[in-house]
């Protein structure tokens, strides 16, 4: 399926909540930045799963995608993108800033370890800070860490992001006229 045909069931089954450029800017630059197929993916918040949906389309087919989320339809969910994106999809009804969580993710990579994250879960700087410090020493290098809605204001998830920007190679898309959104990627 090519990332357009992807993106409109995104939009009309899975409702994400992503703007169209920005997602398909992430799907595009980040298997070319890790260099390798990509085989485990994390996404914390994922509402009507229309991002887990997007983001397979990076995976290797044997590749696995793992969600974490607070929404009561997470068995559905992980049918939905299951059945749609033909990946194998985990969904933890979990709370994200947990150890518990963490084991789960790390139970469920089966001994792998991550390509790369996307947060999009609680929008505030103490979350932002407890999900990055407990998720990135799961990832592999070359990897990402990438941010959803990185240009809000003090307290948020978007100060966090600008603070902790200074100190690591990143790469962001903003979209004009798209107000607290964009994606900013943590190349690790
Ligand atoms: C903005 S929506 C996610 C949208 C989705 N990423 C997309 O692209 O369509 C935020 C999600 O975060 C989840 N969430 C909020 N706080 C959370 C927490 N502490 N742990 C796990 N999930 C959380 C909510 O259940 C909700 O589904």
């Amino acid at each position: 399926m090519t990332n357009e045909e992807m993106w409109r069931l995104a939009k009309g089954i899975g409702n994400i909540q992503q703007n169209k450029e920005e997602a398909l800017w992430m799907v595009d630059r980040v298997p070319k930045y890790v260099g390798r197929p990509l085989r485990n993916w994390l996404e914390i918040g994922c509402y009507g799963g229309g991002g887990l949906m997007m983001w397979s389309q990076m995976l290797a087919d044997d590749g696995v995608m793992i969600g974490i989320t607070l929404d009561d339809n997470f068995i559905n969910l992980q049918q939905k993108v299951e059945s749609i994106t033909g990946k194998r999809t985990i969904i933890l009804n979990m709370r994200s800033e947990l150890e518990e969580t963490k084991e789960a993710v790390i139970n469920a990579l089966n001994g792998e370890r991550l390509d790369g994250v996307f947060v999009d879960g609680e929008h505030t700087f103490k979350q932002i800070e407890k999900e990055t410090e407990l998720y990135t020493p799961l990832v592999r290098t070359p990897g990402v860490f990438a941010y959803h809605d990185i240009a809000g204001g003090i307290g948020t998830n978007a100060e966090y992001y600008q603070q902790k920007r200074f100190n690591i190679s990143y790469e962001e898309k903003r979209i004009p006229g798209n107000g607290m959104k964009g994606v900013g990627i943590f190349l690790l």
